[in-house]
């Protein structure tokens, strides 16, 4: 495996493939990463993942500071799983002069949910997404469904911009108690993580009240009130907990009267103390 730093030396590289399948991260790995890397093996000729902490997605007050950064370990993990290459630039690499050029997403899909709670926050991913797509000139990517609406947005991305890139999402990966793999898991404090498996287990209880009564879009507001004030009595701050079509994130409409359940997806996003950790499932 090479671990390469530049973009002279990553481009110097690639020269000898022509099908790069690429796996964006930002570092701290986990399995759920490893996962990806994996399924991206027989999708290309040569298998890249790029580690880089993105500090335009990260609103002021975030975690850009203290977001834990580990490339011997993530090196190691990565060669195991069969990487090829690692991009890991410097700020100074990627972003040699302020990125006043940046891509805005349309509103009606990023500037809901994680939009809505970070402003910015897709405009800084499409942005650093793109620019490592031409870097890499991947014909293939890979993005977990853990960060789902993320996901949407890079695969509206690439279609709207015509990008010759295939898009693919991998499954969420999951500590044995249901709670998703995340890199700020590691913020939570002993009890904290007993205590976050709530979450997953809000999305399970409404994806198996929705499935089992044959819920239709008119049940869908008390549910996701339900749901939210349990979480809330259980000391969450949350952000939303709702019910969405997959395919562009919004409400399913009230007028169907019949549920449609195969569409739709349930996301959250709640904080417990300071640690911020967001979930979905597909029904
Ligand atoms: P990061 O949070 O490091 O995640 C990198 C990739 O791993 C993303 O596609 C994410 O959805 C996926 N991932 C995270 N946890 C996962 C899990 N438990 N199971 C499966 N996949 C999981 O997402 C980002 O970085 C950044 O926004 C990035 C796309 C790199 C742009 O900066």
């Amino acid at each position: 495996m090479r671990v390469v730093h530049t973009l002279a030396e990553l481009r110097s590289h690639l020269n000898a493939f022509s099908r790069p399948a690429l796996v964006p991260t930002m570092g701290n790995l986990h399995e759920g990463h490893l996962a990806l890397v994996r399924q991206a093996k027989p999708l290309g000729d040569v298998t890249v993942a790029s580690i880089f902490v993105n500090r335009l997605q990260f609103a002021p007050h975030e975690d850009f500071d203290r977001y834990p950064r580990t490339l011997e370990a993530d090196c190691a993990q990565l060669q195991a799983a069969g990487c090829d290459v690692v991009f890991a630039p410097s700020e100074a690499e990627l972003y040699p002069e302020p990125q006043g050029y940046k891509v805005s997403p349309p509103a009606d899909l990023a500037n809901l949910l994680e939009g809505h709670f970070r402003p910015g926050f897709f405009t800084g991913v499409c942005t650093v997404v793109l620019k490592l797509f031409h870097m890499v000139q991947p014909s293939a990517a890979v993005f977990g469904k853990k960060d789902y609406q993320q996901l949407i947005v890079v695969k509206r991305m690439v279609s709207q911009l015509a990008l010759p890139i295939e898009i693919h999402g991998g499954e969420t990966l999951r500590a044995a108690d249901g709670l998703a793999l995340s890199s700020r898991n590691g913020y939570l404090s002993p009890s904290e993580r007993t205590q976050a498996v709530q979450l997953n287990q809000a999305l399970q209880n409404m994806a198996h009240s929705i499935n089992t009564l044959q819920l239709t879009p008119g049940d869908l507001p008390a549910l996701e009130a339900n749901a939210t004030q349990q979480l809330t009595q259980l000391g969450w701050q949350v952000d939303y907990l709702t019910v969405r079509q997959r395919a562009d994130l919004q409400p399913p409409p009230p007028s169907e009267t019949q549920s449609s359940a195969g569409n739709w997806v349930v996301l959250a996003a709640a904080r417990l103390g300071k640690t911020r950790l967001i979930d979905n499932i597909e029904l």
